[in-house]
């Protein structure tokens, strides 16, 4: 149940001292489509038992042949170290298809410019949007604030670079150096902070707040400290966009009780994921499937990455996170691994 596919490693190309590109091709033969700011979900077994790890394409379907992802070492890090140390061409990897939602279905036709706030490895899922947003005729003007540690630790910046010279009245990037001062502006030897942010905002937006739209990706701190500026600065929800590496596990003080006698009839349908089962009353819905054998897509497991969205056609669901509470009903999307049945006859798209 459920598909995994295996992806050989043809190529591995480092990126600095501490990340590597690994280029991947189905090893089936066939196709393994996925667009631009999605992940593939590698999984790892370790003494019988599944662990998952989300890696987002650098790589952009229709201009790089095959998909590629990036991997960025972390400190003690288990399977980042892993794939760094141990997996070479000629290796394959067990995945699942591509998922999430960072992708550029979040632009919409009104937005004037784009920004892209990105740190570390957060660069990845960046990178494979900007490519295909430079090489699409029409798109909106692109401005990235680019925080890393250095000139040498940062990943891309060749192709970056390039960029900044190719396309100057479509692209413009801004690097933060957090150690490093460098000699050539743009680059600003910086943290990137709240005052910092919206300095940087007022110098470069183009356009009102109405017409800008955020795509962030950076390590936790940075990014909740932009969405507070970007929420001060007066941008809605669907202007500020972000994809998160660091799920936070689920708060166990705020999980419900499971109780075996209550059961819930929940069915599944799509491509790949019919199923009919029943879970448990405070049970979520992903762990009664995985419990009866029945694999639906997730990673995280913790409400952030996406991976085990739904949409809910029937039914009401009660997606619980860290002590909040969300409501997902018919015509909804919602998370599987952190959603509760709180109706009879839940039916989900997946
Ligand atoms: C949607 C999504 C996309 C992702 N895309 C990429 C990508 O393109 N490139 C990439 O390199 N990583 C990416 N990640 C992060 C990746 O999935 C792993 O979390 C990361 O490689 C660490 O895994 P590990 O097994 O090496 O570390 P673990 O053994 O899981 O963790 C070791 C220690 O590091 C901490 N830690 C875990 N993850 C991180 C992190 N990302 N940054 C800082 N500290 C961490 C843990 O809290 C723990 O203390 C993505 C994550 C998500 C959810
Ligand atoms: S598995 Fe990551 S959000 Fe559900």
């Amino acid at each position: 149940m459920g598909d995994y596919r295996r992806l050989r490693v043809v190529e591995k190309h480092q990126e600095t001292t501490d990340a590597y590109t690994f280029v991947l091709e189905p090893a089936d033969g066939l196709p393994y489509p996925y667009e631009s700011g999605q992940f593939a979900t590698l999984i790892f077994k370790v003494n019988g038992k599944e662990r998952r790890r989300a890696y987002s394409f650098s790589s952009a379907p229709g201009h790089d042949g095959l998909p590629a992802i990036t991997v960025k070492r972390v400190a003690n890090g288990e399977f980042s170290n892993y794939l760094i140390r141990n997996v070479h061409p000629g290796d394959e990897l067990e995945a699942l298809d591509a998922l999430g939602q960072f992708t550029l279905k979040r632009v919409q036709p009104t937005d004037r410019q784009l920004f892209f706030v990105a740190g570390g490895s957060g660069i990845t899922p960046v990178f494979s949007l900007l490519k295909t947003l430079l090489h699409q005729e029409q798109a909106p003007f692109i401005t990235l604030f680019y925080a890393t540690r250095s000139a040498d630790n940062t990943i891309f910046k060749t192709t970056i670079d390039g960029w900044i010279a190719r396309y100057p009245d479509r692209f413009q990037c801004i690097y933060l150096f957090s150690y490093d001062r460098h000699p050539d502006r743009p680059h600003l030897h910086a943290h990137l902070n709240n005052g910092l942010l919206e300095a940087l905002i007022a110098q470069y937006g183009l356009f009102p707040t109405e017409a800008l739209n955020f795509f962030l990706c950076a390590p936790e701190a940075l990014m909740r400290m932009a969405e507070i500026t970007l929420r001060y600065l007066g941008l809605g929800e669907t202007q500020i966009h972000k994809e998160v590496y660091t799920p936070k596990p689920v708060d166990v003080h705020f999980l419900p009780e499971v109780n075996p006698a209550i059961r819930h009839r929940i069915t599944t349908r799509g491509k790949k994921y019919n199923y009919e089962f029943e879970v448990f009353e405070g049970e979520t819905i992903l762990d009664g499937a995985l419990r009866q054998g029945i694999i639906l897509p997730y990673n995280c497991k913790a409400g952030v990455c996406t991976a085990c969205t739904a949409q809910c056609t029937a039914g009401v669901v009660k997606m619980l996170y860290n002590g909040s509470q969300r409501i997902g009903k018919a015509g909804e999307l919602v998370y599987t691994c952190i959603g509760y049945a709180e109706s009879e006859g839940v039916d989900l798209k997946i």
